[in-house]
């Protein structure tokens, strides 16, 4: 009789589960040893990763056994990727240039077919372009400010956007783009900051009705089936989504008060001109609500994967609308929102990451489902 087959080899290769795997962290690193390149605005690669980011997200993978590469994403990542051989990337690459810089690493590994975490493509790309992400929450009845694209900076301005107006580059992160000049009262300050927009970051401008009133920031982790492959299945609701405690940034201490601008997010936290927040944010119950809510939809309408932030203001009646989605939203520990969010509600950064990375793999049929069973016990 032949040997009975361990269970390892009972699946065909492509399902044979590893138990640890080599994660490679795909980003792209600050490098303040270097200038920048000519015709770069000032503020270009604010939303790069320091190397310290990386190390703590290393650190948290290897905890559950993985090994772990660090690969820049840069123009020799597919060479990388070939010599590496990762069984996963940890994707929290900004991308270099181009229209949708947040979907060129993701489009690559599509092409290469190795798995990698979070949104794919169309979310990655979409949720860049502050106009498109309006347009499909508008057209789904989500609420957003009135706004307008403005390509060459002398378009005529439609009726429904009254002064003061608020200008920023369609495509950026990290407030870069956004100082105090952002705010306009006037035809001829709307002119002069949608032109220097235009020019000096070669992309439209967004030109929205100004929010006057309290901003918040709300963390989504999850899928539809994510409690069948998390390490914390408690974590997640019945609709397979956790929603983060609400985070208010608190604009009044900011070196650009009400705004969040890149100068505001170059400080680290606690120092002077740097946004204070609370989190979670003293709330009413029914606006702490609608804010999930809104940020979930959000999430959803733009076909985000696993784990977003969404940026929302108060206008001038109280109501919530939508500002923006960040489909790769920061992970430096103790720093950024959606870690300080985790944090507030007692989720330890190396769980949060390996969630990630988990419910990321699972997509790409690296784990084995959870026997239901074993949920309805939990
Ligand atoms: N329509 C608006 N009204 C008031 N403030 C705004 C508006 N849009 C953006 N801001 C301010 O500018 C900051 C950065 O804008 P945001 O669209 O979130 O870009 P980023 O991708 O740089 O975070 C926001 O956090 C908020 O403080
Ligand atoms: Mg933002």
């Amino acid at each position: 009789m032949p040997e009975p087959l361990n269970r390892e080899e009972e699946k065909p290769p492509s399902r044979r589960m590893k138990r640890y795997w080599k994660v490679a962290v795909l980003a792209n690193i600050k490098d303040d040893d270097h200038p920048k390149p000519e015709g770069v605005p000032p503020d270009a690669f604010s939303d790069f990763d320091h190397i310290e980011t990386i190390d703590s997200l290393r650190a948290a993978l290897e905890t559950d056994g993985h090994s772990t590469v660090f690969i820049q994403a840069d123009s020799d990542l597919p060479y990388a990727l070939r010599e590496e051989k990762p069984d996963i990337c940890f994707n929290i690459a900004e991308g270099l240039g181009g229209d949708a810089r947040e979907a060129q690493v993701p489009a690559l590994l599509e092409m290469l077919g190795i798995p990698y975490t979070g949104s794919r493509v169309l979310a990655n790309g979409i949720s860049l372009d502050k106009t498109l992400t309006k347009r499909i929450w508008r057209d789904r009845r989500l609420p957003v400010s009135p706004f307008q694209e403005f390509i060459v900076g002398d378009e005529p301005l439609r009726a429904e956007l009254n002064f003061p107006l608020f200008v920023k580059p369609a495509r950026e992160g990290t407030g870069m783009g956004v100082d105090m000049n952002a705010i306009v009262n006037n035809e001829k300050e709307l002119r002069e900051r949608a032109t220097y927009i235009v020019n000096t970051y070669q992309q439209p401008a967004l030109v929205e009705t100004f929010l006057p009133g309290r901003e918040f920031t709300v963390g989504i982790l999850g899928r539809a089936d994510a409690k069948l492959y998390s390490r914390h299945p408690e974590w997640y609701e019945k609709d397979g989504f956790h929603r983060f405690p609400v985070l208010e940034l608190d604009t009044t201490r900011s070196v650009s008060p009400w705004v969040y601008t890149n100068e505001a997010k170059s400080k680290e936290v606690g120092a002077d001109g740097h946004l204070g927040y609370f989190c979670p944010a003293e709330i009413e119950p029914e606006l702490e609500k609608k804010l999930k809510y809104l940020a979930l939809r959000a999430h959803q309408l733009l076909y985000t994967l696993d784990v977003s932030r969404t940026d929302i203001r108060l206008d001038d009646e109280g109501n919530p609308r939508l500002i923006e989605i960040n489909t790769l939203p920061g992970l430096t520990p103790d720093y950024s929102d959606l870690c300080l969010q985790a944090k507030a509600e007692g989720i330890r950064y190396e769980d949060l990451v390996l969630d990630i990375l988990y419910l990321g793999a699972s997509r790409w049929d690296m784990l084995e489902p959870r026997e239901v069973n074993d949920l309805r016990k939990k």
